[in-house]
């Protein structure tokens, strides 16, 4: 197993130290053998070098590993966001990783805001179309810096991305409750988002066993906050999936608990936190590492070390419920002492 660290900038490089001596615990403890490789490209880089990802990295990337696991990548000074966008998108756009998975599960209910949620009564995956819609950097600025600016982005659908990400998600949906909805503006974006309309109709016929339904997403947020327990498989364009992951993570315990996964069968697979840099926390050691080693623990299984993946969990839920966590889920420990409380966990 050939994992590259990406680190990127902020809180993604102390919690991607903190999973990498997860996973070298988990391969003592579990007896597996890996190869790593830490790769930085954050913003350190960029600002002295001007490179954001030098081609020989990004055929490195996706021709020496079997996968990545990767922190976080945006820096105040780098106001344009330059080298996050080629970077972070660039990989999920150029590996054609069109799979954004973001498991959300209550495991403490105490860290749900809504009244009366009780543990386990949280348990969906928001799948994520990773590679389309306004994402895919075409537009620009007309005049730029005029009164008479005009702005600009395309969202792009294709029938091809709407099947495949489906799909995945119907799949996904047979392992679990059997219910998946597609969440989109198709009342007000017609053309874009009818698509994911047109698609879901002519697939949903090959999974009966899949209850199939479609919201608009401004009533799925809106649901997804009064019946959070009716949601099990949720579809989203890349904007939408992205707004809803968000939204869900806070119903669960917020940013510092939620992992995710970027893949496309057959190539190199991309393992995040759903959270940022966190700029406002960098080296304070209140970054939880946990979303971070819930994504190793996501890589773990798709690479077949089952009882590895498993543990991992079990123990970030113990701690959570031990209370041996970071301020965001109300513990007083940082984020190393966390990352020892895993590893002891795991024996
Ligand atoms: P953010 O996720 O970095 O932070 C949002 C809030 O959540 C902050 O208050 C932060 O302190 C808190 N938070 C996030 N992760 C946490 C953790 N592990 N433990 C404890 N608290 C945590 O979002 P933002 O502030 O909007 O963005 C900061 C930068 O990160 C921007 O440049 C943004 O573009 C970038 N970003 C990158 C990614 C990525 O690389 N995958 C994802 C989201 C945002
Ligand atoms: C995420 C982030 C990114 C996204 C940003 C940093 C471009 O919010 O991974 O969820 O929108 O995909
Ligand atoms: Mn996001």
């Amino acid at each position: 197993m050939r994992i590259a660290l990406l680190p990127g900038d902020g809180i993604g490089r102390e919690v991607v130290a903190a999973a990498k001596e997860v996973l070298e615990h988990a391969a003592r403890r579990f007896d597996f053998s890996f190869s790593s490789e830490w790769i930085d490209l954050g913003a350190e880089r960029y600002l002295r070098t001007g490179e954001t990802m030098p081609q020989h990295v990004f055929e490195h990337l996706r021709d020496d590993f079997d996968c990545i696991l990767l922190g976080a990548f945006g820096d105040p000074r780098v106001p344009t966001n330059i080298h996050a966008k080629e970077i972070l998108l660039g990989l999920r756009q150029r590996l054609d990783l069109y799979v954004n998975l973001r498991p959300v599960r209550l495991v403490d209910a105490r860290l749900c805001p809504l009244k009366g949620v009780v543990e386990g009564g949280i348990d969906m995956a928001i799948v994520r179309e990773n590679t389309e819609s306004v994402y895919v950097g075409i537009g620009g600025s007309f005049k730029p810096d005029t009164d008479d600016e005009i702005a600009q982005n395309i969202m792009l659908s294709t029938r091809r991305g709407c099947d495949r990400l489906l799909h995945y998600a119907f799949e996904l949906a047979r392992t679990r409750r059997r219910k998946l909805v597609l969440c989109d503006k198709a009342n007000a974006i017609e053309a874009a988002h009818g698509l994911w309309r047109k698609s879901l109709k002519s697939l949903a016929p090959r999974y009966p066993d899949v209850v199939a339904t479609t919201l608009y997403a401004d009533v799925a947020a809106m649901r997804m906050v009064t019946h959070p327990h009716e949601f099990d498989v949720i579809v989203g364009d890349n904007m939408i999936g992205d707004i809803l992951s968000d939204l869900a993570a806070a119903l669960v315990g917020g940013l510092g608990l939620a992992p995710s996964a970027s893949t496309h069968p057959g190539r190199v697979a991309l393992y995040e936190p759903v959270h940022g840099s966190a700029p406002d926390i960098v080296g304070t050691g209140k970054a939880n590492p946990l979303a971070a080693i819930l994504s190793l623990g996501m890589l773990l299984r798709d690479q077949g070390h089952c009882a590895a993946a498993l543990a991992i969990e079990a123990a970030c839920s113990q701690s959570v419920v031990e209370r041996a966590c970071t301020p965001d889920l109300g513990g007083a420990l940082t984020t190393s002492d966390v990352t020892a409380w895993i590893c002891a966990c795991l024996g």
